[in-house]
């Protein structure tokens, strides 16, 4: 079993998402076995700790620089032997040295259909609010595998949700989770802790289970 690790900074429906895969049994090869926030007040440490799982707060205030965080990081996750880091609504920018540490071993969910809408500054409520801005008929989710670039690793899955008229940035963020991140995210995780996941250029295929 992979230990998986699930870093966080808010409400954490992601992170409930995963959990309640779990319950399911729906996360094969994998148990999560680590949260990490951020902020020591994020609801998703109350949802950590309502299933029993360890959650722990590694505060992002407390390290001068992004460098010296992501350090303190990677000696718990290794600590923990997570063999999986899912970034879940994580709202900071890790170091080069972290994402070597862990090179195809952290996956992030993206509320847009990268390449579109991603980047620096690209998160949360904003990338909704850039989606509306600019007209687009149809967004979505991404899962992809986290390199130094922002948001420029391969491409694990994608769902496409159509934008209604009528959409806030509200009401498309609720719908983009419903209907694509809280199905993709889950699914991902279990295809990476099941080996069917082969990169090939920029490509990431997916391959059948092992019967
Ligand atoms: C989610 O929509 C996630 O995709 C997004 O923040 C939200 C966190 O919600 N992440 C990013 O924008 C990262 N670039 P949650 O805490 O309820 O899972």
């Amino acid at each position: 079993m992979l230990n998986i690790a699930v870093l966080v900074s808010g409400g954490g429906t992601n992170l409930q998402a995963l959990l309640d895969a779990q319950a399911r049994g729906e996360i094969r090869g994998g148990r999560i076995s680590l949260v990490v926030s951020s902020k020591p007040n994020a609801y998703a440490l109350t949802r950590a700790e309502s299933t029993k799982v360890k959650a722990i707060t590694v505060e992002r205030r407390a390290y001068d620089t992004k460098e010296a965080y992501s350090d303190a990081l990677i000696e718990t996750l290794q600590a923990h032997d997570i063999g999986l880091v899912v970034l879940a609504g994580f709202m900071i920018v890790l170091s080069e040295r972290f994402c070597s540490a862990f090179s195809h071993r952290i996956i992030n969910v993206h509320p847009a259909l990268i390449p579109s809408f991603c980047g620096d500054g690209f998160y949360g409520l904003h990338v909704h609010e850039a989606a509306l801005k600019y007209g687009v008929k149809v967004t979505g989710a991404t899962v992809h595998f986290v390199n130094s670039v922002t948001d420029g690793g391969e491409i694990i899955l994608q769902k496409a949700v159509e934008i209604r008229p009528d959409d806030t940035p509200e009401t498309l963020q609720r719908r983009v989770m419903e209907q694509a991140e809280w199905v993709i995210l889950p699914q991902a995780v279990s295809l990476f802790c099941e080996g069917r996941l082969r990169i090939n250029g920029r490509t990431v295929q997916i391959v059948d289970r092992k019967e």
